[in-house]
């Protein structure tokens, strides 16, 4: 029998889209966050999300109710026990994961799948804080995660094939396309797409061209629905500064550097769309 339960910890814009998708899905789903305000806003993003979904006429509104109704939030970790796989969507800090993973395995019965969502952190490294390193795995979702079709999932070195297959085919009934990566620095996504946005701040911060250019080459010249400039700023240039900055650590290698730019504007505050200013300037 199939998972047919789903926990997500973290209900910021990662989560709440992990958790639409596997309501969607047809998935009972518990969402986990200790901020009662960051469940509220999660629960607003969601309607919101679905509204637009069955406005394009891609969900009834019976399923849109269907969905909200398999979807319930809690602050208590505890909470998320009995489901069959948990999903870790919490924010990128080594330390933070850790932390929920080892609780996450005292709390969750032994056939409990652990999933996280990092975007770069180790997943074996993740699997060692746990008795269950067989049943830890990546699951990397794509933001917007309603509107991408994309997920990678990772084997950490212990990740077991029996965990690997179910995870792969829960991805697939939320009607994603699953790649699998080995856990190296940055997976797949990250490791092809994080040097072309650094390249971008480079050409920016040599005087190449202007922000609007470069990503209007990008875009127009490449067909890509958001130049890489603007895509950083929709990212979060933190999180981008620090993908790099691991993969510069772990692959060893300096074609990987973070560009002094891209440093400066994280130091400055500017951090993208979610601070109102990145490489450019957002309204409220
Ligand atoms: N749910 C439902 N609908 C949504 C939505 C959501 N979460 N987000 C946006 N939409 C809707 C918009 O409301 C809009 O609807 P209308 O056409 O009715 O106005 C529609 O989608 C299109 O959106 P926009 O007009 O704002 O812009 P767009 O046509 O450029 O599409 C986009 C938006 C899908 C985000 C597109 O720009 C895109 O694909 N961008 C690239 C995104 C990308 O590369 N993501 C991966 C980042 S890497 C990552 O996530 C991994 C990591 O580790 C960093």
């Amino acid at each position: 029998m199939g998972i047919s339960s789903v926990g997500v910890v973290g209900a910021g814009q990662m989560g709440s889209g992990i958790a639409q998708v596997a309501a969607v899905a047809g998935l009972d789903v518990v969402l986990q966050d200790i901020s009662s305000d960051g469940l509220s806003k999660a629960k607003a993003r969601i309607e919101q999300s679905l509204v637009k979904l069955s406005e394009k006429g891609k969900l009834s509104p019976a399923d849109v109710n269907a969905a909200k109704g398999r979807i319930t939030t809690t602050q208590h970790l505890d909470d998320v026990a009995r489901a069959g796989l948990v999903i870790e969507a919490a924010s990128e800090n080594p330390q933070l994961k850790f932390e929920i993973f080892r609780k996450l395995d005292g709390l969750c019965g032994e056939g409990t799948i652990l999933a996280t969502n990092t975007s770069s952190i180790s997943i074996t490294t993740i699997a060692a804080q746990t008795k269950r390193p067989e049943k830890v795995v990546g699951m990397h979702f794509m933001n917007p995660v309603p509107l991408m079709k994309l997920v990678e999932v990772i084997r950490g070195l212990r990740t077991s094939d029996e965990t690997f297959r179910a995870v792969k085919a829960l991805g697939e009934k939320m009607e994603k396309t699953c790649v699998e990566s080995k856990d190296y620095p940055g997976f797949v996504v990250n490791r092809i797409l994080m040097p072309m946005i650094n390249e971008a701040c480079y050409a920016l911060f040599e005087g190449l061209a202007s922000v609007e250019d470069i990503d209007n080459a990008m875009k127009l010249g490449t067909n890509q629905p958001m130049g890489p400039l603007t895509l950083a700023d929709f990212i979060g240039l933190d999180t981008c500064l620090a993908i790099l900055n691991v993969m510069h650590e772990g692959l060893g290698d300096p074609k990987y550097r973070p560009c002094p730019l891209l440093k400066q504007y994280v130091s400055a505050g500017l951090l993208g769309k979610k601070t109102g200013q990145g490489f450019y300037k957002y309204g409220a």
